[in-house]
């Protein structure tokens, strides 16, 4: 969807396809009398007939045959009361449609915008969740089936039939698009098979996206991350052949480097569980255990496109946790780069290990507040099931404010408690510091509480996506598989923070 164009009436519309909002009462849509004229009185009895579905989320498809020769079908989206519809709910339905326009193969499209409107979602909103919503529905997981005869089709050209501000309605959409754009990246990121997406091609990946939006970058390899004893990294790394990766890139907007967000993610390419072996069922699907890392990353994508006023240090660390003679085990005992010693008490229990050491650079590089992403633990999805990331804090207001984004994006997050009870538990080993695996009970907590202990008194906030990360089925805004969650809770939390306070 590249090319933004207006109609300001109906006969101006040139594309085959135009989409409507219809809702369970239209009069009040000033411009409703005109469509009337335009597509024909029969649409308001097919209303009241349910030919045409006002349910919210409902799409009927029908065929034009007045005298605009360009326009061939309307697509009629069911809003239902629109008293009760939220952004997100208006997101998830332009996720639909951009499901049904991938199915009709259609590159070009008209939006009648006005006939969207609910109070208070305008017509700007309006085109920013249209991109937004149908560039996420419109997704497609790419495969690598020889005889796949699939014809790609991309929507390039949008138009909008509007009386509104074409500029401003243009640049909300653009947003939008770049919002979807980003996501469907990391989703790409978390897809990939684990042979082909290893920590080198991640740093690879990163690499093009510093050069792409000039970021600053560093990408330590295994004798720099030796050099700098980063004992949680390279413990994980010790059963592999590939090379673990710590990836840093910096966004700076002010002249000095200051109030600096640091986004930290887990970038996993592929978990067995290492010694601590994981179930032959229990492995499959442990390519997605980067999908930290793609959150991270899409989010910078987001933020080198729209370059807010802030100050970005993201830190990845990658790697996979394989076993062999050389792996680590349980009853290791490894020095972290703070010099925090860790008694590994299960090998499965790695990401917190890479984390650790990639919240300890990124307080070095300057963090003034710190969030990691991470598929951390299985026990958030026994606690909160799959639509829900699970999440720690140990700044309330900090915390509130990214709530905030999370309600904005419909990217749901939930706060867990994490006590001193369980911090001591963290902190309970006869030979070591800490240790990495205090029980199998509330071990989400365990989990990102031992990020914590790395983290201090830095404003933090911890996000466990393993449940959010991968979709089992089809849903609104995809196709099942990698969701790219986060990446724009995370962008549009950069983007707002501090805004309260001004
Ligand atoms: N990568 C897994 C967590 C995970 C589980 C991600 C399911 C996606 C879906 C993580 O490294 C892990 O294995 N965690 C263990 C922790 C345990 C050993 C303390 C778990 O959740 O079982
Ligand atoms: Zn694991
Ligand atoms: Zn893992």
């Amino acid at each position: 969807m590249k090319i933004v164009k207006e109609a300001k009436t109906f006969d101006q519309v040139n594309t085959e396809v135009l989409i409507v909002g219809v809702q369970k009462n239209c009069d009040h849509i000033e411009g409703w009398k005109d469509f009337v004229s335009f597509y024909g009185e029969s649409v308001e009895d097919w209303i009241r007939t349910c030919d045409i579905d006002t349910d919210r989320k409902k799409l009927t498809k029908l065929p034009y045959t007045g005298q605009n020769g360009q326009l061939k079908r309307v697509l009629f989206v069911g809003l239902g009361d629109t008293k009760t519809l939220t952004e997100n709910e208006l997101r998830e339905t332009f996720g639909i449609v951009g499901k049904q326009l991938r199915a009709l193969k259609v590159n070009e499209v008209s939006i009648w915008l006005e006939s969207f409107t609910a109070n208070p979602i305008d017509e700007e909103t309006i085109a920013f969740l249209f991109a937004e919503g149908a560039g996420l529905g419109f997704y497609q997981t790419p495969n690598y089936k020889t005889t796949s005869n699939e014809v790609d089709v991309y929507m390039d050209t949008v138009h909008f039939v509007t009386n509104g501000d074409i500029d401003e309605i243009a640049a909300a959409y653009e947003v939008g698009k770049i919002y979807a754009e980003s996501v469907n990246e990391a989703r790409n990121l978390v897809n990939l098979p684990p042979n082909l997406l290893t920590a080198t091609e991640l740093g690879h990946y990163a690499e093009k996206l510093a050069k792409q939006y000039d970021f600053e970058i560093e990408i330590l390899t295994k004798t720099e991350l030796e050099e700098l004893g980063m004992g949680g990294i390279l413990s994980v790394n010790k059963g592999s052949v590939e090379e673990p990766r710590l990836i840093t890139i910096k966004y700076q907007a002010t002249e000095k480097w200051e109030d600096v967000i640091g986004l930290v993610g887990k970038g996993v390419t592929y978990d067995t569980g290492g010694y601590s072996i994981k179930t032959k069922t229990g492995m499959v699907g442990m390519k997605g255990d980067m999908g930290g890392a793609a959150a991270v990353l899409g989010a910078m994508k987001i933020i080198g496109e729209v370059r807010p006023n802030k100050n970005v240090v993201a830190v990845i660390g990658s790697t996979d946790n394989m076993i062999s003679g050389e792996a680590f085990k349980p009853d290791d005992v490894i020095t972290m780069y703070s010099g925090k010693t860790v008694e590994v008490l299960n090998t499965d229990a790695e990401g917190r290990l890479v984390l650790a050491d990639a919240v300890t650079y990124a307080k070095q590089q300057g963090a003034n507040y710190l969030i990691d992403v991470a598929t951390l633990t299985g026990g958030v999805i026994t606690a909160l099931g799959f639509d829900k990331t699970g999440s720690l804090t140990n700044n309330e207001e900090f915390f509130d404010a990214f709530i905030e984004s999370s309600i904005e994006t419909g990217e749901f997050v939930w706060g867990m408690p994490l006590t001193e009870k369980d911090k001591k538990r963290i902190r309970k080993s006869d030979v070591a510091d800490l240790n990495n695996s205090p029980g199998s009970d509330g071990h989400m907590i365990f989990g990102g509480g031992f990020v914590g202990e790395f983290v201090e008194e830095t404003p933090w906030i911890h996000l466990d996506i393993a449940g959010t990360s991968n979709a089992s089925n089809a849903h609104d805004l995809g196709p099942k598989g990698a969701t790219g969650v986060m990446v724009r809770t995370l962008a549009t939390f950069v983007e707002r923070l501090g805004e309260q306070n001004n």
